[in-house]
């Protein structure tokens, strides 16, 4: 049995990323692949309940070193419950968020320092790293106008705007650092247009 693959998609919150999974999805199952999605954080049932812990806005108590270490938990879980074994069965994962969410939103948006991030999720993956990381790149602003227009979602209060350009100017500069894992696809263009380059970029790998 040959391996599969490992593919993660990223992008701030609203860049089109649940959109262009399925298309993905429904792309490679033609092809006769076996494609396993998951997200995170969840995917599995104590990762989903980590998830609720941490994405309840009632607890507003939570620390950021308590966050960061609960994606990491919920990470460990998936990793060693779905991704690796999915992957030495020959399937295709494709997987909502990794590593990189953490390195953008607990470091470069809350400014946790990176080499701890790193250290925690080396324990986490256990040496798993994605072939493909697919970043969807537009602008948070840009995305937001684009929400505006299809679920009619108001506003968005200035300090998370801040927050979602820090973590946007994060995968920028995650991009840069690891070229040969990272494809940036320019995602301020229609579903179909982005789509055609996914598709190149998934072509290539399989
Ligand atoms: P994410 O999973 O990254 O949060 P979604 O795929 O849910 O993003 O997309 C967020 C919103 O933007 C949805 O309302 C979706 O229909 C819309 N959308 C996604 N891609 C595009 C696009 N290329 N152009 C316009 N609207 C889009
Ligand atoms: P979700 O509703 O899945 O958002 P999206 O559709 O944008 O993926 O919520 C996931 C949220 O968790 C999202 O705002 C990003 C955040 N997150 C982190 O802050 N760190 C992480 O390591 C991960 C995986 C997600």
């Amino acid at each position: 049995m040959s391996r599969g693959l490992f593919i993660t998609v990223e992008g701030t919150d609203g860049s089109g990323k649940t959109t262009q999974i399925k298309l993905i999805e429904e792309y490679l199952k033609n092809k006769n692949k076996e494609v396993i999605i998951t997200r995170e954080p969840g995917g599995t049932k104590i990762s989903e309940k980590i998830r609720e812990l941490i994405l309840d806005t009632e607890n507003t108590e939570m620390g950021i070193i308590t966050e960061m270490l609960l994606y990491a938990s919920a990470r460990a879980q998936l990793v060693s419950e779905l991704i690796r074994p999915s992957v030495e069965a020959g399937k295709i994962v494709i997987c909502d968020r990794f590593v990189d969410s953490s390195y953008v939103y607990q470091g470069f948006g809350r400014g946790i320092d990176l080499k701890i991030i790193s250290d925690v999720n080396r324990i986490a993956v256990d040496g798993l790293v994605p072939e493909l990381t697919l970043f969807f790149d537009i602008h948070p602003s840009r995305a937001l106008k684009r929400r505006i227009s299809t679920t009619g979602a108001d506003r968005i209060e200035k300090e998370k705007m801040d927050f979602h350009k820090r973590v946007y100017a994060g995968y920028k500069k995650l991009a840069l650092l690891y070229p040969d894992r990272i494809r940036c696809i320019d995602s301020d263009r229609s579903i179909e247009e982005i789509f055609a380059d996914v598709k190149y970029c998934i072509d290539e790998l399989i």
